[in-house]
């Protein structure tokens, strides 16, 4: 397969970026979008010309590192991660535009690699429980009921990849952030917590500069886990509960 890839070139955070075309032969239907990003920068280095720097790790789909936007998509025409995607959804031939997450509050670093360290900090406002830690527990120390069970796996699966930020027109992290607050919040380990958890993971991402929600439902067409919609809704209704409680 014969490509024109047009990708997003930027020394650096304070430098800036413009797209530049590289063509590229020799892609196989099999390869991986990484894979391919991989056979472009051999091409590069043999040449003396600068790698295109991105994010990646497990190459797996499971630790949210690898995320651009392709031809406008986030993670491109699959439902599925930018690694996890294959060149047969490619013809030859065909231009593909890449360029990294586009929001505000994930800055670009290098090329295709942003700045999320924003979900970190989200995260590190409320994403925990405080219950002790040490030898596992006996597995029915504490009951939970089964719709509780599978709410939070449903919500546990969110990577924090930021393809919700990317897809919505606000650049809102509503979803990730909901994913978080309710994986917890439906457990009765995350009981203790419920109320902060909410108020503290909300205002940090205000705080970090995330659009607001309005509902777009692009976030969870974007999703490579398949979080819902219901889940801002459910969070919202947390929220509410919870600034109610604190007589806010
Ligand atoms: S590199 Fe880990 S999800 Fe893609």
């Amino acid at each position: 397969m014969r490509l024109t890839l047009r990708i997003w070139r930027q020394a650096n955070a304070g430098a800036d970026g413009a797209m530049a075309t590289y063509e590229i032969d020799g892609i196989t239907e099999d390869m991986s979008f990484l894979e391919m990003l991989d056979a472009l920068n051999e091409k590069l280095i043999l040449a003396g010309d600068t790698p295109v720097a991105f994010d990646h790790d497990c190459r797996e789909g499971i630790c949210g590192a690898c995320g651009v936007v392709i031809n406008g998509d986030a993670h491109g025409p699959e439902r599925t991660t930018t690694c996890q995607l294959h060149m047969r959804h490619f013809d030859d031939g065909d231009t593909i535009d890449v360029e990294p997450w586009r929001a505000g509050a994930f800055p670009v670093v290098k090329d295709l690699v942003v700045d999320r360290s924003a979900f970190d900090r989200i995260i590190g406002s409320g994403g925990y429980v405080t219950a002790p830690t040490g030898a596992a527990p006996e597995a029915h120390a504490t009951a939970v009921p089964k719709p509780a069970a599978d709410s939070a796996f449903e919500h546990a699966e969110c990577i924090g990849c930021g393809a919700c930020v990317a897809a919505c027109p606000n650049g809102a992290a509503m979803l990730f952030t909901s994913a978080k607050v309710n994986h917890l919040n439906v457990l009765p380990q995350g009981a203790p917590e419920r109320e902060t958890r909410v108020l503290d993971m909300v205002a940090r991402m205000d705080e970090e500069g995330f659009g607001g929600c309005t509902l777009a439902g692009e976030c969870a067409t974007a999703c490579p886990k398949g979080i819902p919609l219901t889940s801002i809704t459910s969070m919202n209704r947390e929220w509410l509960r919870a600034t109610r409680k604190a007589g806010r």
